[in-house]
């Protein structure tokens, strides 16, 4: 697991855009696995900004989300499709028949994920982004989700309900259930790139980098993939007990801002 510690969200989240953009300049038909929830936005903010500026080409990109709330229409703004809609695939090339999303109304839950994961196994995921729960989770898996686990129709935890709450006008909105892709899904992407941001991550990311991996920090599970880099502010980094040098090379593809230039270190 490699760590790029930042100092703040801002620069977190350029850091994080890098890698994306390095990703579909070396692949311009890449598999890219996507997370919603507030970590990402800066990151997807920085590309849109990019593509804006530059040449990018998002038609060959396939991508696949997360996670869905169950029980939401994809048209409803909470919604995590409408989120993605609204926040990245509207504003880029995207081409929607290479949008894959967990249909959140889908009347056979388990055939629904079964097709998700044959779909996904037949486009393997080349960057899986991911951000991270106060409670250790990624994806919906909740705490005591297995390692082998596979995308299904989840109960939320009650903490995970309280967090996202805050997408919501109220508590009793949220939704309990969810669909999710497994940790075992998560864990098949070739390369992962977990984000966390802010004090009330600092304790999720100690179980998942420095604790034993086990279900009760379902991201400790990462250290199991042999790529995996985390990018984590200052805050969110602030429990961690040994000391990681704050260091670049990890982004062993540098993206300049102008040009594409690749260097390896
Ligand atoms: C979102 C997802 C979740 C979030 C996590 C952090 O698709 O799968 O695991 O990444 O709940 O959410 P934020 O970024 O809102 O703190």
């Amino acid at each position: 697991m490699n760590i790029i510690i930042t100092k703040n969200y801002q620069e977190l989240s350029k850091k994080a855009a890098n890698i994306f953009l390095n990703q579909l300049a070396l692949k311009p038909d890449s598999v890219f696995g996507l997370a919603t929830g507030s970590t990402p936005l800066g990151m997807y903010a920085e590309i849109i900004k990019r593509f804006k500026n530059h040449t990018y080409d998002f038609s060959r990109v396939k991508t696949f989300n997360l996670d869905e709330y169950y029980g939401l229409k994809k048209n409803n703004p909470q919604s995590y499709y409408y989120f993605m809609q609204e926040n990245f695939f509207k504003q880029v090339n995207f081409k929607d028949k290479n949008i894959n999303f967990l249909n959140g109304m889908a009347s056979n839950p388990q055939k629904e994920c079964a097709d998700y994961e044959a779909k996904i196994k037949r486009n393997p995921i080349d960057l899986q982004i991911l951000g991270i729960g106060a409670n250790g989770h990624i994806g919906f898996n909740e705490p005591g989700s297995k390692l082998n686990s596979k995308s299904r129709l989840i109960d939320l935890d009650k903490k995970t309900i309280e967090d996202n709450s805050k997408f919501f006008s109220s508590k009793g909105e949220v939704p309990t259930r969810a669909l999710t892709i497994g940790i075992g899904t998560i864990l098949s992407a070739k390369k992962i790139l977990l984000l966390a941001s802010g004090k009330n991550k600092a304790e999720a990311v100690r179980g998942m980098v420095e604790k034993q991996s086990s279900a009760k920090c379902p991201a400790s599970f990462l250290q199991k993939h042999n790529d995996v880099i985390v990018i984590a502010d200052q805050e969110a980094t602030s429990m961690l007990k040994k000391k990681y040098k704050s260091q670049n090379n990890f982004e062993d593809i540098i993206y300049n801002e102008n040009n594409i230039s690749i260097k390896r270190h």
